[in-house]
This record gives C-alpha cells, sequence and structure tokens, in this order.
C-alpha cells in the first residue's frame, strides 16, 4: 500500500496527501493524477533537452523493447537471466526491503529481484520518464503477477521523501539524461543511511559498436552521444565506490555506498 508519509512533491519537496484521483499539495493545491496505473508527478510536454529526446524515443519504440531485447539477450548472453543478473546481483537485496528503481523502463529487472523467495515480501517502487514505458509497466507486471508502485517523473527530481529506500538502483538511461549527476544525488538522497546503490548502463563499446547499426535507434546515438563521466559524479564522501565492466564489456556497473 502506498503511504503518503513516503511522498513529496518533486517540485518543492513539500509533503503531499493521497486522494481518490492522485496526490495533491495542500500547501499550493497542485495536484498529480493517477493515470493508467501510475501517479504523473510531470506532463511530458514540459520535458525539455535530452530528457524531451529520449522521452520521445522510448515512447515510439516501448511497445517493441521488450521483445526485441529479449531476442538480443539471448543471442549475446544466453538470455535475459544471465544478462540481467550481471549487475543486479550487485544489490544487498533482503526480505522486507523498500526498493527503488529510477528509469524502471518496462518493468523488466523486477522479476529478476522477487526471483529469490527471500525477496518475496518487498515493496517495489519504479520511477519512469515515459508514459509508453510505463503502460508497458503495468501490463507486464500484471501478467508476472507483481505488485509494484509505478511513477511518471524524472530521475532528476524524485517524488520521495528523503532517507526512505533499502535498495536504489538505476539500470540503463542515466548517460542520456538531461543531468546525470542530479539524478546520481536523488538517488543517494531517497537511499537511507548505509544502503548500497548501483548504477548500470551502456559503455561506449555498446553505444558505438550496437546503437549506432539499429534502425530507429541509431539516430539518437549518432558518433556514440556524448557519454557523462559517470565515476566522476559520485561525490566524494560516499563509501566503498567500485566500477567494473560486465556484460562483456558493454555494461559498466557503479556500487557505492551511502554513510
Ligand atoms: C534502456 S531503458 C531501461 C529500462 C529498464 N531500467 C531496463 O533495465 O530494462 C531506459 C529508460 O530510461 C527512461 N528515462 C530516460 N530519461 C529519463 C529521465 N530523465 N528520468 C527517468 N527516466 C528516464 C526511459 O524512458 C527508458 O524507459
Amino acid at each position: 500500500m502506498l503511504h503518503d508519509q513516503l511522498l513529496r512533491d518533486p517540485n518543492t519537496y513539500e509533503e503531499l496527501k493521497l486522494e481518490g484521483t492522485g496526490a495533491v499539495n495542500p500547501a499550493n493545491g497542485r495536484q498529480y493524477p493517477w493515470k493508467h496505473g501510475y501517479l504523473a508527478f510531470m506532463e511530458e510536454a514540459d520535458a525539455a533537452g535530452s530528457n524531451r529526446k529520449y522521452l520521445e524515443l522510448y515512447n515510439r519504440i516501448a511497445r517493441f523493447y521488450r521483445l526485441s531485447n529479449k531476442l538480443y539477450f539471448a543471442l549475446k548472453f544466453g538470455g535475459e537471466r544471465s544478462y540481467r543478473e550481471q549487475f543486479l546481483s550487485a544489490l544487498e537485496l533482503r526480505g522486507g526491503q523498500r526498493v527503488l528503481e529510477t528509469s524502471v523502463g518496462s518493468g523488466d529487472n523486477f522479476p529478476y529481484l522477487n526471483m529469490k523467495a527471500e525477496n518475496a515480501q518487498s515493496e517495489l517502487y519504479g520511477l519512469d520518464i515515459s508514459s509508453g514505458m510505463l503502460k508497458q509497466a503495468v501490463r507486464n507486471l500484471r501478467r508476472w503477477k507483481l505488485e509494484a508502485h509505478l511513477f511518471q517523473g524524472t530521475a532528476e527530481r524524485l517524488p520521495f521523501q528523503d532517507n526512505s529506500f533499502d535498495c536504489v538502483y538505476h539500470v540503463g538511461g542515466i548517460n542520456c539524461f538531461s543531468d546525470p549527476h542530479a539524478a546520481v544525488l536523488e538517488m543517494i538522497r531517497v537511499a537511507k543511511p548505509g544502503t548500497r546503490l548501483m548504477i548500470a548502463d551502456e559503455t561506449q563499446k555498446l553505444v558505438k559498436g550496437t546503437y549506432g547499426k539499429v534502425p530507429v535507434v541509431k539516430g539518437y546515438f549518432a558518433e556514440g552521444a556524448d557519454m557523462p563521466e559517470m565515476l566522476g559524479l559520485i561525490p566524494p564522501e560516499m563509501l566503498e565506490v567500485e566500477y567494473k565492466e560486465v556484460c562483456k564489456g558493454l555494461m559498466y556497473c557503479i556500487t557505492f555506498r551511502k554513510p
């Protein structure tokens, strides 16, 4: 069950109250409605810069995303599980945790968390900028008989209270965010002290080598779009910072602990 103590207005970080139609900020009356099974904290028309560009891309490809990925993972890694477990195994998961994935997409990491029986009681939360991907997530979760709370918003302004999650991770979008540094700081803000965080995304090898050849997608990654130096965005006070390349060097996986 979603509790309003967990939620914050992403524009002001003020408290929100949940009502039948959505969440409302009592301080200024602003409403955030339920749409198609997720709570919407943004209007897509307001997205700007790189976020707008990739929001449009993911809305276009949402219906094919899962199937084409499945095929790719089967050919390249012998299946989706062996691909995803290479970075998801870095998470410190235990039963009864509150788990947040930023840029949850169509929810495809969630089954691989819950396969472990000890995680069965965890509460899952996912946020994404794309309505197309979130609609797929709603449909997939129903099919997989999994429960998760879904939100539309930007990873750079999370609609959650500080120090709220036992596990916070991100897979696959941050290289192209308008403000990847803000997204890292937001993940840290909402994680409880002592939490191990994980960020995984494509290396240059994947962006230049593969995406540059895929129709529909290639225009978005021409010349290997500018990629941020992610390790440099992790604040120096974070503990146990580790960088490794996984998935045949096509993905990087950064882990660190919030003090
Ligand atoms: C490659 S998909 C990854 C989805 C999922 N994490 C996975 O592993 O399958 C990247 C996702 O990032 C989302 N995204 C892009 N920019 C975003 C932003 N600024 N805030 C939140 N999500 C964003 C896209 O809509 C898309 O669903």
